[in-house]
């Protein structure tokens, strides 16, 4: 039996995300948790004809508890999206209180869940989350996970427009590295299951790279003020969490991209360090994902001298990401 569990379950994201998660064979229970309108989004999905029994909890009577009671699996994403022109370290004020206070709440009512954060800024939302986990003493960094599988979406996507062919944008794999914001998202162009044109210039490759990289701010453009992507994430966070409850299921070999702790395997992830040249504490690669979480990180491979550029232009934003998310509940490295 699994318990999935949405934080921010009646927003953007939240919504279509408990859709996708309802309409998943594999979820038995859906806690819906949020400030406002739960109640609604979970009468409306409980009349939906698939196994997973629904709930929903606002604040009042101890709703987020309740909610996280027998939580195996637990999604956030709450907290505001990006207007244009914000960055979304310009999110950081807002929504890492709101990650903390949720967080805090994981940790004293389900301790070993695991815990899938879409709330930006990732980069720093995730060490949030690991900090409140260690001051509360039931840090795994094998349960934690940043999901930056929408990167891995637009990468495929785009690639598949490249070659003109939509039909395989589901089948081109395209590791996607770094982190979640502008230049600390690194596509692995080179490693795409489905190679580029051999005319390819380096231009196009620069164009196709930076779409990747500012894919959100498209959206976020193109939403003119009425937010940020929701349905594109809630696709590819429900994609993450069905992957990461089939592990819990005891299904073996499933690989997703993932920012995660680098001490959440600690071989692999030394070797991750090394490879990029720098003791970072998170990083986002390909990981493993067994029944108790990540099992390898896997490794970068070969890259050009254009990724490795990237690599390392990605590297001083994301430790400075990562040490905001620390300092902000006054952990230490
Ligand atoms: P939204 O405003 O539509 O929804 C957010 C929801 O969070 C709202 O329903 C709100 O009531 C709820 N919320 C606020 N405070 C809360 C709290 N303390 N407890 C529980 N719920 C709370 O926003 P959205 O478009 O769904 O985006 C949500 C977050 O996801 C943003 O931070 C956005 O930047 C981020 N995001 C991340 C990715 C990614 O790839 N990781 C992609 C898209 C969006
Ligand atoms: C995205 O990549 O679409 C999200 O991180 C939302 C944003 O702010 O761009």
């Amino acid at each position: 039996m699994v318990k999935a569990v949405v934080l921010g379950a009646a927003g953007g994201i939240g919504q279509p995300l408990a859709l996708l998660l309802k309409a998943s064979p594999l979820v038995d229970q859906l806690g819906l948790y949020d400030i406002v309108n739960t109640p609604g989004v979970a009468a409306d999905l409980s009349h939906i004809a698939t196994p997973a029994k629904v709930e929903g909890y606002l604040p009042p009577d101890d709703g987020l508890k309740k909610a996280l009671t027998g939580a195996d699996v637990v999604v956030i994403p709450a907290g505001v999206p990006r207007k244009p022109g914000m960055t979304r370290d310009d999110l950081f004020k807002i929504n890492a209180g709101i990650v903390r206070d949720l967080a805090t709440g994981i940790a004293t009512v389900a301790p070993k869940a695991f815990i899938l954060v879409i709330s930006n800024p990732v980069n720093s939302t995730v060490p949030i989350v690991a900090e409140v986990l260690k001051k509360h003493g039931v840090f795994d960094p094998k349960r934690l996970f940043g999901v930056t599988t929408l990167d891995v979406v637009r990468a495929s996507t785009f690639v598949a427009e490249v070659i003109n062919d939509l039909s395989v944008a589901s089948k081109v794999v395209v590791p996607v590295v770094g982190g979640h914001s502008g230049v600390t998202i690194v596509p692995l162009l080179s490693q795409s299951s489905h190679p580029l044109p051999s005319s390819f210039s380096q231009d196009q490759l620069q164009a196709l790279t930076t779409r990747v990289q500012f894919g959100g701010d498209e959206v976020v453009k193109a939403k003119d003020g009425a937010g940020s992507a929701t349905l594109s994430m809630a696709y590819a966070g429900a994609e993450f969490a069905v992957k990461v409850i089939s592990a819990i299921k005891g299904e073996t070999g499933i690989v997703a991209p993932s920012y995660v702790h680098l001490s959440a395997d600690k071989t692999s992830g030394d070797a991750l360090k090394k490879e990029i040249g720098k003791d970072l504490e998170y990083f986002s690669a390909p990981v493993v994902i067994g029944a108790e979480g990540v099992v390898e990180i896997k490794p970068l491979g070969k890259l050009t001298d254009f990724e490795k550029g990237l690599i390392q232009a990605a590297i001083p934003e994301l430790e400075t990401n990562i040490e905001k998310g620390v300092s902000f509940i006054g952990g230490s490295k």
